[in-house]
């Protein structure tokens, strides 16, 4: 009788696997995602099996961490400081970082960009690319400037001559343009899918775990921002970076969601320019460029992006609905926390919000939900609704209660030097955060404990 061959399903979308078809995905409730693949083969001597009989090839001795050597880790940096503080002050040697983001956002650029800084201060790199040709590599290679030797390619997208090559070269840096490419004939799945992505990213993790190698692996995200593949491919790496930005604007933002040597909140901002990827050095400047003036509805308010304040406009546009169901939108922050928001203006001060629609939307295409923006958004929505434009030079911030108080919020010290270096002049904000508070020179705190007192500054 011919040996049946024994697949499983996974599901494309979050990598649960199951003996059987089923429509809905248990794990990430997504429907149609689960797709058939060979079984990984078993490999001998189940470990159960070892442990029910008492003995195990090698047995490691449990260790209490004062007996374990500290060695601090040693860090690479990119060339980019935006780049850099993401990864939490440089790249780990022998981590594995996964950058993901939609098709032409920049990431080959990005990646090559940091390799040949990191190229010409002496790290030896290779750069595997499955998706172009050694000529295409070249043209880009020639808009970004001068690359050192150090720096070489290899075009290739078979998983087995990438680690022959990479355990002969031994670089210190690998870069792989992109995951989904690289296929290994001894898995038996189509490139790109499942199986194959998870056996690659298995195999290169071993690689750089024995080899010491530091790889950055591009991933490409599916149609919900997601990188394509299953999620454990985010589980596997140290660090997991996302690229964003509106491919139609210059600007591109960097996030990391995942960081095992660094913190996750913060980002960098870049501007994609004729000769690559150039960082901006002064976001708060960048995201305040083009704001009209004299015009009801956009406030200046403050959100602390990780260890850094960003400076950023609010913009709100309230008009009468025409229909029996007030329409609502916002783009950049919390849908949610807007909607409360104007229910708390309503109940606390009597504005008919009901009756509006009103659209909500943070300038520059940035993402922010700190609470902290609560008190700019309500002076926005309050701006629009009475047609009265704020005062050009000021900066709102705060969090909002249900019962319409204004909350401390943190780091307010930072945020209002933020302000005065970028030329603002008044600062609404927090009573409770007046204790302790070093005022700038030429700047005037208003202090707010409510959003009635809100009302008397517009
Ligand atoms: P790319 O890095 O190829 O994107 P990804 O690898 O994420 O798919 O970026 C390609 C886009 O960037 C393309 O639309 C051209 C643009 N670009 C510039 O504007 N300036 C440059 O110097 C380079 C190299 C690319
Ligand atoms: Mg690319």
């Amino acid at each position: 009788m011919a040996k049946k061959i024994r697949t499983v399903f996974f599901c494309s979308s979050c990598g649960y696997e199951s003996a059987k078809w089923l429509g809905q995905c248990p794990a990430c409730k997504e429907w149609n995602t689960m797709v058939e693949a060979p079984a990984p083969a078993k490999t001998a001597g189940a470990s159960s099996a070892a442990m029910s009989a008492g003995h195990s090839g090698i047995r490691r001795k449990p260790v209490p961490l004062s007996a374990v050597e500290e060695t601090g880790e040693e860090r690479f940096s990119t060339g980019f400081s935006e780049l850099d503080r993401v990864l939490g002050g440089g790249v780990v040697a022998g981590s594995m970082v996964l950058l993901g983001g939609d098709p032409g956002i920049g990431k080959s650029t990005i990646l090559l960009q940091a390799a040949r800084n990191m190229a010409a201060s002496g790290i030896e790199t290779i750069y595997i690319s499955g998706e172009e040709s050694l000529r295409q590599i070249k043209m880009r290679g020639k808009r970004i400037g001068e690359i050192s030797d150090r720096l070489r390619f290899l075009c290739e997208t078979d998983l087995d001559a990438v680690t022959a090559t990479l355990q002969e070269e031994k670089p210190r840096l690998a870069i792989i343009d992109s995951i989904q490419t690289m296929y290994s004939a001894q898995v038996q799945a189509s490139p790109g899918s499942i199986t194959q992505i998870r056996e690659a990213t298995g195999v290169l993790l071993r690689l750089a775990k024995e080899t010491g190698i530091t790889f950055f692996l591009v991933g490409h995200v599916t149609k919900d921002g997601n990188v394509a593949g299953p999620r454990v491919l985010e589980h596997m790496v140290d660090a997991v970076l996302y690229f964003e930005g509106d491919r139609y604007a210059s600007y591109r933002v960097l996030r990391s969601v995942k960081n095992r040597f660094g913190s996750t909140n913060e980002i960098g901002i870049f501007e994609m320019r004729a000769d690559g990827l150039s960082e901006v050095l002064n976001p708060s400047e960048f995201l305040l460029s083009g704001r009209p003036h004299d015009v009801g509805g956009s406030v200046v308010t403050c959100s602390m992006e990780g260890t850094r304040p960003l400076l950023l406009e609010v913009q709100a546009l309230v008009c009468r609905t025409s229909y029996g169901y007030p329409k609502r939108q916002s783009t950049g922050t919390d849908f949610n926390r807007v909607s409360l928001l104007m229910a708390v203006i309503e109940k606390r001060l009597g504005v008919p919000m009901s009756q509006f629609d009103a659209y909500i939307n943070l300038a520059g295409g940035i993402r922010q939900t700190e609470p902290a923006l609560d008190l700019g958004i309500v002076m926005a929505i309050l701006s629009s609704y009475r047609n009265v434009p704020a005062d050009d030079h000021m900066i709102v911030f705060g969090e909002v209660g249900l019962s319409g108080e204004v909350r401390a919020v943190s780091v307010a010290q930072m945020r209002v030097q933020e302000a005065a270096k970028m030329g603002f002049t008044t600062c609404v904000l927090p009573r409770s955060n007046m204790r302790r508070l070093q005022i700038p020179e030429g700047m005037r705190l208003i202090p707010v404990s409510s959003l009635a007192e809100l009302v008397d500054i517009l």
